[in-house]
Parts: C-alpha cells; sequence; structure tokens
C-alpha cells in the first residue's frame, strides 16, 4: 500500500515529509517523491528506489518550505520508475495518491482529447489533470476539486496542493486511508499515524466521502458529494511509534490477518463486470480467444502459495471442466515437465522472487507454455518474465507467514476460473454472475469470520503446551488442512500434519489418543456426512475434536470440545473463511508461546535462495 504525507504550518516541511515518508517504510514501497512550495514555486522530487535516494536527490540544496506532500508507492498500475513516482503534477496542481481508481483509463483518453498530455502510466495522473482542467474552467482550487472526485470510481485517499493558491491542503478519503494530525499553528496529513506521531498525539479520522481542507488556521472538513460541513473530534494517541507502525496490533501478522476484508475488496475492485457477466481480462495480459484454446493448466507455487494452487485445480476443473496439474516449484523444475501444445502455466508467488518458483516459470516458458504469475508484488522478477500478470491487490505482507497474500491468492483463482468457465462456455451467465454476486459479499463475511477470534483464543490458551496437531479436510478444503499445519509449524514450532481426512484409515489414526488435538474442517458441502464419520472415528478413540463449521450446523458442535462457527458461502469460497480461524489460531498458539510471530527461526519472508 502506498504511504501518504503532507505538512502546512511554521516549521520547514521538507524534513518532515522526508520523517513522515521513513515512517512508513515498513508499509512498502519501490519508489518515493515529495513536492514542495518555494517562493519561485513548486518544486518536485522523485525517483525509484528508496528514500535514501530522494535524501540524496535534495541533499545539498538549502530548500526550505511551509508546505509539501510526499509519498511512498507501492506499485498497482505501472513499473516503478521516477516517471510513475508521486507526486504527480499538471499546471499547479500536484497530488499523491494511495488506491486504484478503477476507471482511469477512460477518464484519461478522455483528458488526452482535451489535449492534456501524460508523463506516466499510472492512474494517479489523471486526479491532477482533472482538477486542472477544472481550475482552467474558473472553479475555485476546493471546487474544482470536488468536481473531478465526481468521476473518480474506485479507491482513494488524496493530498493535493496548488500553486495559486500556496496556503491550504486538500486531503481526501474514499475507502483508503488516511488521517489529520493537529499541531499548534501545523497539521499533517498521513495514511497512517506514524507518520506524524513524533510531532502530535492528536488526531482526525475523516471517514469515506469527506474532504479536508487544511490552512495553518486550522482544519475544515465536508462531504464532498453533498457539499456539505460535518464535525469530526480529535482522537488523543496513547500508542507507541511502534505499535503506530502496527497500527496498534501486537504483531504484523495479526494487523495483516484484519486487513483481509480490504485486501480482498482492492483484489476485487474493477476486475468484473455484472452486467457484463465477465472477468476484465485486458490488465492480465489475456486474451478470451487464448483461453479457449488452452488445453491444460499447471498451477506451480511453493508452501502457502503452493496450498493456493491445490485450491485453485478444485475451481477451474469444477468451473471450467479442463485438466490442472499442481506442482511444488522445487519438484517440477526437475522432473522433466510433459507439458503438451496449448498449455497454461499458472505460477502463484506472493513475493515474485522465489527462487525454485522462478526456475520453474523459466522451464514452463522453455518447454514452450504460456505462463501467468499470479502475484503480489509489482516489477518482481515473476512478474516481468511472465507472459501475463494478476496482481493481488493485497499490499506488502510483512509477517513472514503469509495470510492475506494467500486469501487474495484464492480471491484471484475464482476470478480466473470464471474466466476460463466462461471462455470454454462451460458457465452461463446467470451462474456468472451468482458466482460474482458471493464474491462481491466476500470482505463482509471474512469480516464476520474475524468475529470468531476470541473463541479461538480460548482454544490456543487450551492446547498451547501441546505437541503435536492434526488438521483433517476433504476435498476443496483439504488444502486448507495443509494450510492450518503449516501456519502453526512455521510460527509456534509445534509439530502439526495437515491430511485429507478420507486418509485417517490408512496410518494416520494410530496417532489418536487422548493428547492429540484433531481440527476438523467440516462445512456443509458434499462430502460433510463422510466428515462427521471421520470425526466420530476420532472422537471414539478419545482424540481431543475441534470442528470449524458453517453457522447453524449443530451436528457438527454435538461432535467435538469445540466448534467454530463461520458464515456460509458458496463452495469455492469456503476455504477462504475457513482460513481464518486456522490463521488466528496458529497466531495466538505462537504468542503464548512467547515465538516470534512475525520473524519466526530460520525462515525468510521470501526464499531466494535454493
Ligand atoms: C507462508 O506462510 C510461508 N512463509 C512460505 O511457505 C511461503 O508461502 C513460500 O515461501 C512461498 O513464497 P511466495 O508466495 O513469495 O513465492
Amino acid at each position: 500500500m502506498c504511504g501518504i504525507i503532507g505538512y502546512i504550518g511554521t516549521k520547514n516541511a521538507i524534513p518532515i515529509l522526508i520523517n513522515g515518508l521513513k515512517r512508513l517504510e515498513y508499509r512498502g514501497y519501490d519508489s518515493a517523491g515529495i513536492a514542495f512550495l518555494q517562493v519561485n514555486g513548486f518544486s518536485v522530487s522523485r525517483c525509484a528506489g528508496k528514500i535514501r535516494e530522494l535524501e540524496r536527490s535534495i541533499r545539498g540544496e538549502k530548500l526550505r518550505a511551509k508546505i509539501g506532500i510526499g509519498h511512498t508507492r507501492w506499485a498497482t498500475h505501472g513499473r516503478p520508475s521516477e516517471e510513475n513516482a508521486h507526486p504527480h503534477r499538471s499546471g499547479g496542481i500536484v497530488v499523491v495518491h494511495n488506491g486504484i481508481i478503477e476507471n482511469f483509463y477512460e477518464l484519461k483518453d478522455d483528458l488526452k482529447t482535451k489535449g492534456h498530455v501524460f508523463s506516466s502510466e499510472t492512474d494517479t495522473e489523471v486526479i491532477c489533470h482533472l482538477i486542472c482542467d477544472y481550475e482552467k474552467k474558473g472553479l475555485s482550487f476546493r471546487d474544482a476539486t470536488r468536481a473531478a472526485l465526481g468521476h473518480l470510481e474506485g479507491a482513494y485517499a488524496i493530498g493535493v496542493i496548488n500553486e495559486s493558491e500556496p496556503d491550504r491542503i486538500l486531503a481526501v478519503k474514499n475507502d483508503s486511508p488516511l488521517v489529520i494530525g493537529l499541531g499548534k499553528k501545523e497539521f499533517f496529513i498521513a495514511s497512517d499515524i506514524p507518520a506524524f506521531l513524533k510531532y502530535t498525539r492528536d488526531v482526525i479520522f475523516p471517514e469515506n466521502g469527506e474532504m479536508a481542507e487544511i490552512t495553518t488556521e486550522g482544519v475544515s472538513i465536508s462531504n464532498f458529494r453533498k457539499n456539505r460541513k460535518v464535525t469530526r473530534k480529535a482522537t488523543r494517541i496513547t500508542w507507541s511509534p511502534t505499535m503506530a507502525e502496527k497500527g496498534g496490533y501486537k504483531h504484523f501478522m495479526l494487523k495483516e490477518i484484519y486487513e483481509q476484508p480490504r485486501a480482498i475488496a482492492d483484489t476485487i475492485r474493477g476486475r468484473f463486470s455484472l452486467e457484463k457477466a465477465g472477468v476484465n481480462l485486458d490488465e492480465f495480459g489475456l486474451k478470451e480467444s487464448l483461453l479457449k484454446r488452452v488445453s491444460k493448466i499447471f498451477l506451480v507455487a511453493c508452501g502457502t502459495s503452493w496450498h493456493s494452487a491445490l485450491i485453485g485445480k478444485y475451481m477451474i476443473e469444477d468451473m471450467a471442466r479442463i485438466p490442472c496439474e499442481v506442482d511444488i516449484a522445487s519438484e517440477f523444475r526437475y522432473r522433466q515437465p510433459l507439458i503438451p501444445r496449448g498449455s497454461l502455466v499458472i505460477v502463484i508467488t506472493q513475493s515474485g522472487e522465489t527462487a525454485d518458483t522462478l526456475a520453474a516459470q523459466r522451464e514452463a516458458r522453455k518447454l514452450g507454455a504460456r505462463v501467468l504469475s499470479i502475484c503480489n508484488v509489482v516489477g518482481s522478477t515473476s512478474s516481468r518474465e511472465a507472459h501475463g500478470v494478476f496482481y493481488t491487490h493485497s499490499g506488502p505482507e510483512i509477517g513472514v507467514a503469509s495470510t492475506k497474500a494467500f486469501t487474495t491468492q484464492l480471491t484471484a483463482l475464482y476470478l480466473f476460473s470464471i474466466a476460463m468457465a466462461k471462455a470454454k462456455g462451460k458457465l452461463k451467465d446467470k451462474e456468472i454472475t451468482e458466482l460474482f454476486s458471493e464474491l462481491l459479499q466476500l470482505p463482509e463475511k471474512v469480516e464476520t469470520a474475524l468475529k470468531i477470534d476470541g473463541a479461538v483464543k480460548k482454544i490456543a490458551k487450551k492446547y498451547c503446551k501441546v505437541r503435536d496437531f492434526l488438521y483433517l479436510g476433504r476435498g476443496i478444503n483439504y488444502p486448507i488442512a495443509l494450510e492450518g499445519a503449516l501456519k502453526l509449524k512455521e510460527i509456534s514450532y509445534i509439530h502439526a500434519e495437515g491430511y485429507p481426512a478420507g486418509e485417517m484409515k490408512h496410518g494416520p489414526i494410530a496417532l489418536i489418543d487422548n493428547d492429540m488435538p484433531v481440527l476438523t474442517l467440516a462445512p456443509n458441502d458434499n462430502v460433510y456426512e463422510k466428515i462427521l464419520s471421520n470425526m466420530e472415528e476420532v472422537k471414539s478413540r478419545g482424540g481431543k475434536l475441534i470442528a470449524v463449521a458453517v453457522e447453524g450446523n449443530r451436528k457438527a458442535a454435538s461432535h467435538s470440545s469445540e466448534t467454530l462457527l463461520m458464515p456460509e458461502t458458496n463452495y469455492y469460497l469456503t476455504p477462504i473463511i475457513f482460513s481464518i480461524p486456522l490463521h488466528l489460531l496458529a497466531y495466538h498458539m505462537a504468542v503464548l508461546k512467547k515465538c516470534n510471530v512475525d520473524q519466526p527461526r530460520n525462515l525468510a519472508k521470501s526464499v531466494t535462495v535454493e
């Protein structure tokens, strides 16, 4: 996610902007920039890479300014580069933005016909050109900004300054984070509190649809759609700077688990059309005509991303009825895979830098396959070397244990499966619309699922001293059993195994005794009765049963000592919902065992070596 900072006051803005951007570095970024107003007008300084490059570019100059804005960019549209770095400028209007403007292609085309010249590939640049266009029609800075906002579709937090009105900053919030810091005759805007916590602890939280007009005299907030003033009370922040980086959460992993509703919403945003009953494929470098010709799909990844691949197989084969083969990348790269003509290889990688996955991707290309990368990092090696890329917009994932990247990978696979099914003529428009409608409800259902956190914490307290843990699932949820076990292993160091529940009789049932907790995934699906009998097998041998089931399911509760009830969704999205309690369980067990949750021993966030 990008980071925004802005300052207006009596101090020199430049060190405040730079320091603010440094406090936002944890959000992850690939380029940075600041704009500030001097006597001879605005100066904009931007660079690809880290903030120290930006500091180097302005070092030695005696710069002083009373107003300025800054930005750290996490690329979503357009590769990391100086031209694509914010702030963006049109005439005297300078803008920084965090979010995604869904309709920027149309807006950009329209502005170009009016003579506007663009210098970047970003969605953001349309904002400053729109405001400038309205100002040329005689509107004031504030009214021109309001008018421009009326054209924007998508999520945005924006900071705007104007050379012709250098005594104010406009800040807008719409589905992206924005906070306002209140000092003495000085004010701050930022994506997150750490950016200015050093200067003030008094913060206003604007709500969606609100625009703040900030001068050294104060802050005036209005609803920009209704053009009506609103009052927002200030809040005193008591967090330490370190806590503030985690948004008040104890660990990045917990923050990222709770970011999943927003991450999934951002990954969905602008990717499909209910009216056309179709997925917007342009962005992914895939044409429907190509998908029509695909004869077989290989899904290749490592670790948690491999679990996504296993679930993707169920989605694609069930919706599109074409064969899918799933490989662990470190196996794929050495097994001389047989890749028939017309194959599509999908590599799934949060970092886009995993050595085994990159090697598998290169092997696939060498063998003539088309490659699609499902990736979270714009400009990463995997994204640059693939024929097409489906970016999960989960924002940077700091915790080594992958959570929001995993569920946004599944979201991407769901959309891809629908697109493939449509290309193969296997889904009617009505069915596609129903699948989209359920997807639109997913962020809210994940929000509901997160409410189970307290109950999960109690279970963690009961089992945090165990030495072994077994996870069972069937069908599309069997990989969630693997995922739950991996999460527990990697952050709490408790030995855990995930198994297809149907395998119990073939060995694992020998493990069951009074000390063996068994978590079973029991959604209302075609194998529900089978899972119930597996639960019976465990219970009759004294195993401690924990069931994850769907709200209202009393039967599962009667079979288990603890039951975690989740909101119901369709067959394909159930793994996303059912992963929530498993990630929370691993988290709480690790915390109770005083493990280093965000940086577990022996692990790296991206395994860039074999
Ligand atoms: C996930 O919790 C693990 N940290 C790890 O298995 C990870 O999923 C794996 O290393 C793959 O990483 P990637 O998605 O960046 O390729």
